[in-house]
Protein backbone atom coordinates (compact mmCIF):
# COMPACT_ATOMS: atom_id res chain seq x y z
CA UNK A 1 0.00 0.00 0.00
CA UNK A 2 1.34 3.56 -0.87
CA UNK A 3 0.93 6.45 1.67
CA UNK A 4 -1.68 9.29 0.90
CA UNK A 5 0.07 12.50 1.44
CA UNK A 6 -2.53 15.50 2.16
CA UNK A 7 -1.22 19.01 2.84
CA UNK A 8 -3.56 22.37 3.86
CA UNK A 9 -2.39 25.26 3.61
CA UNK A 10 -3.70 28.28 5.79
CA UNK A 11 -1.02 30.31 5.63
CA UNK A 12 -0.26 31.15 1.73
CA UNK A 13 2.41 33.18 0.62
CA UNK A 14 -0.27 36.39 0.75
CA UNK A 15 -0.72 35.63 4.41
CA UNK A 16 2.72 35.16 5.63
CA UNK A 17 3.78 38.35 3.55
CA UNK A 18 0.64 40.54 5.40
CA UNK A 19 1.84 38.77 8.94
CA UNK A 20 5.43 39.95 8.17
CA UNK A 21 4.69 43.49 6.75
CA UNK A 22 2.73 43.73 10.29
CA UNK A 23 4.97 41.83 12.42
CA UNK A 24 8.22 44.15 10.87
CA UNK A 25 6.51 47.61 11.31
CA UNK A 26 4.95 47.06 15.00
CA UNK A 27 8.18 44.94 16.27
CA UNK A 28 10.59 47.81 14.19
CA UNK A 29 8.90 50.85 15.33
CA UNK A 30 8.55 50.16 19.17
CA UNK A 31 11.08 50.40 22.10
CA UNK A 32 13.05 48.52 22.81
CA UNK A 33 13.14 46.97 19.08
CA UNK A 34 11.62 43.54 18.88
CA UNK A 35 10.67 41.26 16.12
CA UNK A 36 8.80 37.62 16.26
CA UNK A 37 11.05 34.69 15.82
CA UNK A 38 8.60 32.48 13.66
CA UNK A 39 10.21 34.19 10.63
CA UNK A 40 13.59 32.80 11.46
CA UNK A 41 12.65 29.65 9.19
CA UNK A 42 12.60 30.54 5.27
CA UNK A 43 14.75 27.63 3.82
CA UNK A 44 18.16 28.97 5.00
CA UNK A 45 17.13 29.61 8.49
CA UNK A 46 15.30 25.51 8.69
CA UNK A 47 18.68 24.55 7.41
CA UNK A 48 20.75 26.63 9.96
CA UNK A 49 18.21 25.46 12.65
CA UNK A 50 19.06 21.58 11.52
CA UNK A 51 23.03 22.93 12.18
CA UNK A 52 22.77 24.01 15.71
CA UNK A 53 20.68 20.84 16.70
CA UNK A 54 24.05 19.11 15.58
CA UNK A 55 26.50 21.51 17.70
CA UNK A 56 27.81 20.46 20.54
CA UNK A 57 27.18 23.29 23.15
CA UNK A 58 23.11 22.48 22.32
CA UNK A 59 22.36 19.55 23.97
CA UNK A 60 18.22 20.25 23.97
CA UNK A 61 18.14 18.04 20.60
CA UNK A 62 20.48 15.50 22.13
CA UNK A 63 18.63 15.01 25.56
CA UNK A 64 15.15 15.12 24.34
CA UNK A 65 16.32 12.18 22.01
CA UNK A 66 17.49 10.08 25.17
CA UNK A 67 14.16 10.36 26.87
CA UNK A 68 12.41 9.17 23.50
CA UNK A 69 14.48 6.36 23.19
CA UNK A 70 13.46 5.28 26.65
CA UNK A 71 10.25 6.04 26.44
CA UNK A 72 8.65 5.99 22.94
CA UNK A 73 7.04 2.16 23.73
CA UNK A 74 5.35 3.51 26.90
CA UNK A 75 4.29 6.73 25.60
CA UNK A 76 2.64 4.63 22.85
CA UNK A 77 1.18 2.15 24.93
CA UNK A 78 -0.13 5.09 27.07
CA UNK A 79 -1.43 7.28 24.55
CA UNK A 80 -2.76 4.12 22.26
CA UNK A 81 -2.64 7.16 19.30
CA UNK A 82 -4.29 6.63 16.11
CA UNK A 83 -2.70 9.80 14.73
CA UNK A 84 0.24 11.42 15.89
CA UNK A 85 0.22 15.33 15.08
CA UNK A 86 3.46 17.38 15.66
CA UNK A 87 3.61 20.88 16.20
CA UNK A 88 6.59 22.76 15.01
CA UNK A 89 7.73 19.58 13.29
CA UNK A 90 10.76 21.28 10.92
CA UNK A 91 12.69 17.83 10.11
CA UNK A 92 10.32 15.19 12.21
CA UNK A 93 13.79 13.41 13.03
CA UNK A 94 13.45 12.68 16.61
CA UNK A 95 10.06 12.34 15.70
CA UNK A 96 10.56 9.16 14.13
CA UNK A 97 11.39 7.13 17.43
CA UNK A 98 7.73 8.35 18.02
CA UNK A 99 6.28 6.96 14.68
CA UNK A 100 8.00 3.82 15.32
CA UNK A 101 6.66 2.87 18.58
CA UNK A 102 3.17 3.66 17.53
CA UNK A 103 3.39 1.64 14.33
CA UNK A 104 4.83 -1.49 16.47
CA UNK A 105 1.92 -0.99 18.80
CA UNK A 106 0.06 -1.16 15.60
CA UNK A 107 -2.62 1.57 16.23
CA UNK A 108 -0.56 4.18 13.75
CA UNK A 109 -2.81 5.17 11.20
CA UNK A 110 -1.95 9.16 10.39
CA UNK A 111 1.11 11.38 11.09
CA UNK A 112 0.26 14.92 10.76
CA UNK A 113 3.41 17.43 11.26
CA UNK A 114 1.88 21.10 11.10
CA UNK A 115 4.44 23.56 10.69
CA UNK A 116 4.97 27.63 9.20
CA UNK A 117 7.62 26.53 6.83
CA UNK A 118 6.13 24.95 3.88
CA UNK A 119 9.67 23.95 2.13
CA UNK A 120 10.71 21.93 5.06
CA UNK A 121 7.34 20.20 6.21
CA UNK A 122 6.91 19.19 2.32
CA UNK A 123 10.60 17.64 2.39
CA UNK A 124 10.12 15.86 6.00
CA UNK A 125 6.63 14.53 5.10
CA UNK A 126 8.06 13.01 1.79
CA UNK A 127 10.20 11.10 3.29
CA UNK A 128 8.26 10.10 6.61
CA UNK A 129 6.19 8.63 3.75
CA UNK A 130 8.68 6.96 1.86
CA UNK A 131 9.77 5.47 5.24
CA UNK A 132 6.59 4.49 6.63
CA UNK A 133 4.19 2.86 4.27
CA UNK A 134 0.84 2.73 4.79
CA UNK A 135 0.43 5.88 7.05
CA UNK A 136 -1.54 8.96 5.88
CA UNK A 137 0.48 11.68 5.76
CA UNK A 138 -1.97 14.70 6.40
CA UNK A 139 0.67 18.17 6.65
CA UNK A 140 -0.62 21.41 7.91
CA UNK A 141 1.31 25.00 6.92
CA UNK A 142 -0.02 26.86 9.36
CA UNK A 143 0.90 29.36 12.60
CA UNK A 144 0.73 27.26 15.87
CA UNK A 145 -0.87 30.54 17.25
CA UNK A 146 -3.70 30.81 14.93
CA UNK A 147 -4.63 27.73 13.82
CA UNK A 148 -4.48 25.15 16.47
CA UNK A 149 -8.55 24.88 15.78
CA UNK A 150 -7.60 23.50 12.61
CA UNK A 151 -5.78 20.55 13.71
CA UNK A 152 -6.48 17.10 11.63
CA UNK A 153 -8.05 14.50 12.99
CA UNK A 154 -10.82 15.61 14.61
CA UNK A 155 -13.41 13.13 13.64
CA UNK A 156 -13.79 10.73 16.50
CA UNK A 157 -12.36 8.28 14.82
CA UNK A 158 -9.55 8.05 16.96
CA UNK A 159 -6.92 9.27 19.61
CA UNK A 160 -4.51 11.65 18.69
CA UNK A 161 -1.27 12.34 20.41
CA UNK A 162 -0.14 15.98 20.14
CA UNK A 163 3.76 16.09 20.09
CA UNK A 164 4.88 19.56 20.61
CA UNK A 165 8.99 19.17 20.70
CA UNK A 166 12.18 20.73 21.21
CA UNK A 167 11.52 23.22 23.85
CA UNK A 168 9.81 25.10 21.47
CA UNK A 169 7.17 26.14 23.46
CA UNK A 170 9.86 28.17 25.15
CA UNK A 171 9.66 30.62 23.01
CA UNK A 172 6.57 31.98 23.25
CA UNK A 173 5.84 34.61 26.38
CA UNK A 174 4.23 33.41 29.38
CA UNK A 175 0.47 34.78 28.07
CA UNK A 176 1.49 33.50 24.39
CA UNK A 177 1.86 30.16 26.29
CA UNK A 178 -1.11 29.80 28.36
CA UNK A 179 -3.66 30.55 25.16
CA UNK A 180 -1.54 28.20 23.48
CA UNK A 181 -2.07 25.50 25.89
CA UNK A 182 -6.25 26.81 25.91
CA UNK A 183 -6.17 26.59 22.90
CA UNK A 184 -5.02 23.74 21.89
CA UNK A 185 -7.05 22.19 25.02
CA UNK A 186 -9.95 22.84 23.11
CA UNK A 187 -9.46 21.50 20.05
CA UNK A 188 -8.62 17.83 21.75
CA UNK A 189 -11.16 15.00 22.96
CA UNK A 190 -11.07 14.51 26.83
CA UNK A 191 -8.46 11.30 27.12
CA UNK A 192 -6.42 12.58 23.52
CA UNK A 193 -2.60 13.22 24.90
CA UNK A 194 -0.20 15.59 24.61
CA UNK A 195 3.67 15.33 24.93
CA UNK A 196 5.65 18.54 25.99
CA UNK A 197 9.04 18.88 25.32
CA UNK A 198 10.60 21.52 27.70
CA UNK A 199 14.16 22.69 28.52
CA UNK A 200 15.18 22.89 32.25
CA UNK A 201 16.56 25.96 34.21
CA UNK A 202 20.61 24.86 34.80
CA UNK A 203 24.04 26.74 35.03
CA UNK A 204 23.96 30.10 33.13
CA UNK A 205 27.29 29.37 31.38
CA UNK A 206 25.18 26.07 29.83
CA UNK A 207 22.50 27.80 28.81
CA UNK A 208 24.05 30.84 27.30
CA UNK A 209 26.74 28.98 25.25
CA UNK A 210 24.03 26.95 23.98
CA UNK A 211 22.45 29.84 22.44
CA UNK A 212 26.16 31.11 21.40
CA UNK A 213 28.15 28.53 20.29
CA UNK A 214 32.22 28.74 18.97
CA UNK A 215 31.43 27.72 15.54
CA UNK A 216 28.87 30.94 15.35
CA UNK A 217 26.10 28.75 13.57
CA UNK A 218 23.29 29.74 15.93
CA UNK A 219 24.47 33.52 15.41
CA UNK A 220 24.00 33.35 11.64
CA UNK A 221 20.82 31.63 12.43
CA UNK A 222 19.76 34.79 14.42
CA UNK A 223 21.35 37.46 11.64
CA UNK A 224 19.53 35.20 9.22
CA UNK A 225 16.05 36.85 10.45
CA UNK A 226 17.72 40.45 8.79
CA UNK A 227 18.69 38.51 5.30
CA UNK A 228 14.37 37.37 5.41
CA UNK A 229 13.37 41.02 6.08
CA UNK A 230 15.85 42.10 3.20
CA UNK A 231 14.72 39.98 0.69
CA UNK A 232 10.87 39.58 1.00
CA UNK A 233 10.34 43.68 1.97
CA UNK A 234 13.07 44.97 -0.21
CA UNK A 235 15.14 46.35 2.65
CA UNK A 236 18.93 46.99 3.35
CA UNK A 237 20.23 45.80 6.87
CA UNK A 238 23.91 44.96 6.51
CA UNK A 239 24.21 41.42 8.52
CA UNK A 240 27.82 42.08 10.35
CA UNK A 241 26.73 45.37 11.54
CA UNK A 242 24.55 43.36 13.92
CA UNK A 243 26.20 41.33 16.57
CA UNK A 244 24.58 38.14 17.59
CA UNK A 245 24.02 38.13 21.67
CA UNK A 246 22.78 35.74 24.07
CA UNK A 247 21.72 36.60 27.51
CA UNK A 248 20.10 34.60 30.37
CA UNK A 249 17.36 36.82 32.29
CA UNK A 250 17.92 35.19 36.16
CA UNK A 251 14.26 36.92 36.88
CA UNK A 252 12.21 35.47 33.75
CA UNK A 253 14.50 32.62 33.42
CA UNK A 254 14.28 32.88 29.93
CA UNK A 255 17.46 33.03 27.81
CA UNK A 256 17.09 36.44 25.24
CA UNK A 257 18.61 36.56 21.80
CA UNK A 258 19.17 40.25 20.72
CA UNK A 259 20.68 41.62 17.21
CA UNK A 260 23.02 44.37 18.78
CA UNK A 261 23.89 47.43 15.75
CA UNK A 262 27.63 48.35 16.38
CA UNK A 263 27.11 51.84 14.86
CA UNK A 264 24.27 54.64 14.22
CA UNK A 265 22.90 54.10 11.19
CA UNK A 266 19.78 53.69 9.20
CA UNK A 267 18.30 50.70 7.68
CA UNK A 268 15.80 51.54 4.91
CA UNK A 269 12.78 49.12 4.52
CA UNK A 270 11.31 50.26 0.57
CA UNK A 271 8.05 47.90 0.99
CA UNK A 272 6.79 49.34 3.98
CA UNK A 273 8.08 52.81 3.41
CA UNK A 274 10.09 53.17 6.45
CA UNK A 275 13.50 54.39 7.60
CA UNK A 276 14.95 52.45 11.43
CA UNK A 277 17.03 54.78 12.88
CA UNK A 278 19.85 52.33 14.89
CA UNK A 279 21.86 53.89 17.48
CA UNK A 280 25.42 52.15 18.50
CA UNK A 281 24.95 49.40 21.00
CA UNK A 282 21.04 49.56 19.99
CA UNK A 283 19.50 45.82 20.56
CA UNK A 284 16.45 44.27 18.87
CA UNK A 285 15.25 41.36 20.88
CA UNK A 286 14.74 38.29 18.29
CA UNK A 287 13.77 35.71 20.45
CA UNK A 288 13.15 34.25 23.99
CA UNK A 289 13.97 30.77 25.03
CA UNK A 290 12.37 29.99 28.43
CA UNK A 291 13.39 27.43 30.59
CA UNK A 292 11.16 25.09 32.77
CA UNK A 293 10.95 23.98 36.01
CA UNK A 294 8.52 20.62 36.75
CA UNK A 295 6.18 22.61 39.07
CA UNK A 296 5.83 25.55 36.48
CA UNK A 297 5.03 22.80 33.55
CA UNK A 298 2.62 20.96 36.05
CA UNK A 299 0.89 24.24 36.63
CA UNK A 300 0.45 25.33 33.35
CA UNK A 301 -0.84 22.02 32.05
CA UNK A 302 -3.59 21.86 34.84
CA UNK A 303 -4.46 25.24 34.21
CA UNK A 304 -4.81 25.05 30.47
CA UNK A 305 -7.38 21.51 30.86
CA UNK A 306 -4.68 18.79 30.72
CA UNK A 307 -3.82 16.19 34.12
CA UNK A 308 0.20 14.76 33.80
CA UNK A 309 0.57 11.36 33.84
CA UNK A 310 4.16 10.86 33.22
CA UNK A 311 7.51 13.22 33.61
CA UNK A 312 10.40 12.02 32.63
CA UNK A 313 13.87 13.81 32.31
CA UNK A 314 17.44 12.59 30.58
CA UNK A 315 19.92 10.72 32.84
CA UNK A 316 21.77 14.25 33.32
CA UNK A 317 18.03 16.29 34.43
CA UNK A 318 19.06 19.03 31.45
CA UNK A 319 15.42 18.27 29.43
CA UNK A 320 11.88 16.99 30.42
CA UNK A 321 9.41 15.10 28.62
CA UNK A 322 5.24 15.81 29.79
CA UNK A 323 2.71 13.25 28.86
CA UNK A 324 -0.54 14.61 29.90
CA UNK A 325 -3.83 13.69 29.00
CA UNK A 326 -6.89 16.21 28.08
CA UNK A 327 -9.03 15.95 31.54
N1 LIG B 1 10.50 20.10 16.46
C1 LIG B 1 11.83 20.28 15.88
C2 LIG B 1 12.05 21.69 15.32
C3 LIG B 1 12.10 22.80 16.36
S1 LIG B 1 12.51 24.37 15.61
C4 LIG B 1 12.87 19.92 16.91
O1 LIG B 1 12.50 19.57 18.03
O2 LIG B 1 14.06 19.95 16.60
C5 LIG B 1 10.94 25.15 15.64
C6 LIG B 1 10.04 24.74 14.46
O3 LIG B 1 8.78 25.38 14.67
C7 LIG B 1 10.54 25.20 13.10
O4 LIG B 1 10.39 24.14 12.18
C8 LIG B 1 9.64 26.38 12.74
O5 LIG B 1 9.43 26.49 11.35
C9 LIG B 1 8.38 26.06 13.49
N2 LIG B 1 7.62 27.23 13.96
C10 LIG B 1 8.10 28.32 14.63
N3 LIG B 1 7.10 29.17 14.91
C11 LIG B 1 5.96 28.61 14.42
C12 LIG B 1 4.60 29.00 14.41
N4 LIG B 1 4.21 30.14 14.96
N5 LIG B 1 3.69 28.17 13.82
C13 LIG B 1 4.09 27.00 13.24
N6 LIG B 1 5.36 26.58 13.23
C14 LIG B 1 6.29 27.37 13.82
N1 LIG C 1 13.24 26.19 20.06
C1 LIG C 1 14.68 26.33 19.99
C2 LIG C 1 15.19 26.76 21.36
O1 LIG C 1 14.67 27.66 21.93
C3 LIG C 1 15.02 27.30 18.89
C4 LIG C 1 16.41 27.84 18.89
C5 LIG C 1 17.59 27.22 19.14
C6 LIG C 1 16.76 29.18 18.61
N2 LIG C 1 18.63 28.09 19.01
C7 LIG C 1 18.14 29.28 18.69
C8 LIG C 1 16.03 30.28 18.28
C9 LIG C 1 18.78 30.50 18.46
C10 LIG C 1 16.66 31.49 18.05
C11 LIG C 1 18.03 31.59 18.14
O2 LIG C 1 16.08 26.13 21.88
Amino acid sequence: MTATITIDVHLDEADMDRALRDDVRDGLTMSPKTLPPKWFYDETGSRLFDDITRLPEYYPTRREREILEARAGEIAAVSGATALVELGSGTSTKTRLLLDALRDAGTLRTFAPFDCSEATLRDAGASIAAAYPGVSIHGVVGDFERHLSLLPGDDHQGSRLVAFLGGTIGNLAPAERAKFLNDLAGGLFEGEHLLLGTDLVKDRERLVSAYDDAAGITAAFNRNVLAVINRSLDADFVLDRFEHVAVWNDDEEWIEMRLRSDRVHDVRINDLDLTVSFDKGEEVRTEISAKFRREGVEAELQAAGFDVERWWTDAAGDFALSLAVRR
